[in-house]
């Protein structure tokens, strides 16, 4: 890099500050026009080709592999917030449009399911705030680009952590929302053994600063959350129903949600919180997760790698309820929608308030191997499958979901079969992946562009 560097600082010493001034050099006035002409257009070039590169690289590099212990320490300091042009944002996004619609903080905004749900309560009107802290637990640029859709839809997403309570404070200042739809959370299972800190940190440290917050709040709001489907951990009995049992998790991820469950009772019961848990089993679809197994199947049976399906003892079949992301977005807003209010004020009960649960889940298990069978069909690629025994790493056998409870009380009614959604799925990735690819491409033209119209005048000197 310096031996790179230096001949071009002492080109940069060889150019006059201002052409006319070549003459009174001390050197030979032939010499120094013949440097100029030389020197000029070749650091030009070079650092033309030498900024084309970088940012060549730069585009084309893939995400960055899940974080180390380290690199992934959470930071509350988070980019500045604050000041009368940031309220006035915060407060127009959060402006309900519709008769009566609702005023909802949803935090994880730039998440998978928060950016779904974050588009449609807008677009019915209602007032949407959104937070995410960004953080590298998968790719950001992902997040950035859902990120933007929302903001184009018109949702402000404010970048902080749920673990900050002088900014929680600061939202509940300026916005009296009615509703918190918090999907903000560590989630994976399989990351909890690299990364235990982070779930705690989130998913109990970051919800309980959440219910601080909000039990505070004049209102208070009501409040509805992400649990998960692997609460139901080594449950056998199936489908799985709310009032089964969910004490014997098989993964840190499921015990931290699990936590979140209890603190949830516990501040419906001291503070009068109104709450809603939501089971999601399984989301998948357009702008999913890239730590998922139906997308990074996808990623990988599109490269020609192969990829492991997972089987449990005695060659038994390992099986997922998977949801679509469009009716995990109607349970979210029903849940929304049917929420009591919460009946304390200012950190005071005043009487009991709604505590509910529900599993958002598809009611149809899909073996993983049929859900493999599925994308061949759609990238018309043959998959190279490695089958390999399940390991004990937080992985359960099978989910499925009893939704009968949702159904009643939500209107839940699940109505997207798994064909259907990976389909679209599918259509996403190739025009998100294809679309940045050509966009990179583009840059690096425009630059071959830019260095050939350079070198043309150049020549002119
Ligand atoms: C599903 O759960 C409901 C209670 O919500 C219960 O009455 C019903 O029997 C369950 N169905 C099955 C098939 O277990």
């Amino acid at each position: 890099m310096t031996q790179l560097l230096k001949p071009m600082v002492s080109h940069i010493d060889n150019i006059p500050s201002t052409p006319g001034k070549l003459k009174t050099e001390k050197s030979s006035p032939y010499i120094s026009r013949l440097r100029l002409h030389y020197s000029l257009p070749k650091l030009t070039m070079w650092s033309f080709l030498f900024l084309a590169l970088i940012l060549f690289f730069v585009l084309l590099s893939p995400p960055s592999s899940p974080p180390t212990n380290q690199s992934s320490r959470r930071s509350l300091q988070t980019t500045s917030w604050g000041g009368p042009v940031w309220e006035r944002r915060v407060r127009s996004s959060a402006r309900v449009r519709s008769g009566n619609g609702l005023s909802v903080l949803v935090t994880g905004a730039a998440g998978f399911v928060g950016m779904h749900v974050s588009s449609m309560l807008k677009r019915r009107g209602d007032g949407v705030l959104g937070l995410d802290n960004f953080n590298n637990y998968y790719d950001i640029g992902l997040k950035r680009s859902r990120k933007a859709l929302i903001e184009r839809a018109g949702v402000f997403v404010v970048e902080g952590d749920i673990n900050d309570p002088a900014l929680l404070r600061k939202l509940f200042d300026v916005v009296a929302f009615t509703h918190v739809m918090h999907l903000a959370a560590q989630a994976g299972v399989r990351y909890a053994m690299q990364n235990p800190s982070s779930y705690v940190n989130s998913n109990i440290a970051g919800f309980v600063n959440l219910l601080e917050v909000c039990k505070s709040a004049n209102p208070q709001p009501a409040i509805v959350w992400a649990s998960s489907s692997s609460v139901y951990g080594l449950n056998s009995k199936v489908p799985f129903s709310e009032k089964d049992r969910t004490d014997h998790p098989a993964s840190l991820y499921a015990a931290t949600k699990k936590a979140g469950e209890e603190i949830a009772h516990t501040y419906n019961h001291i503070y009068g919180l109104s709450i809603t848990g939501l089971r999601f089993f399984t989301v998948y679809g357009p702008w999913g997760r890239p730590d998922m197994a139906y997308f990074f199947f996808t990623k990988d049976i599109l490269k020609g790698n192969p990829i492991t399906i997972f089987e449990a003892a005695n060659h038994g079949t390992v099986a997922r309820d998977f949801t679509y992301i469009d009716d995990v977005v109607k349970g979210c807003l029903a849940a929304l929608d049917t929420a009591k209010k919460s009946t304390g004020s200012g950190g005071k009960k005043k009487g009991s308030a709604q505590l509910r649960i529900f599993n958002l889940g598809n009611t149809s298990p899909v073996p993983v191997s049929k859900l493999v069978s599925i994308l061949e069909k759609l990238l018309k690629v043959k998959a190279r499958r490695r089958v390999l025994p399940m390991p004990r790493n937080g992985d359960v056998q099978f989910t499925h979901a009893n939704i009968s409870l949702a159904q009643k009380e939500l209107g839940y009614k699940p109505s997207t079969d798994l064909e259907t959604g990976l389909k679209n799925f599918v259509k996403w990735y190739l025009s998100y992946y294809d679309s940045k690819k050509s966009a990179c491409y583009r840059v690096y033209n425009s630059q071959q562009r830019s260095l050939e119209i350079l070198s043309n005048d150049l020549k002119g000197i």
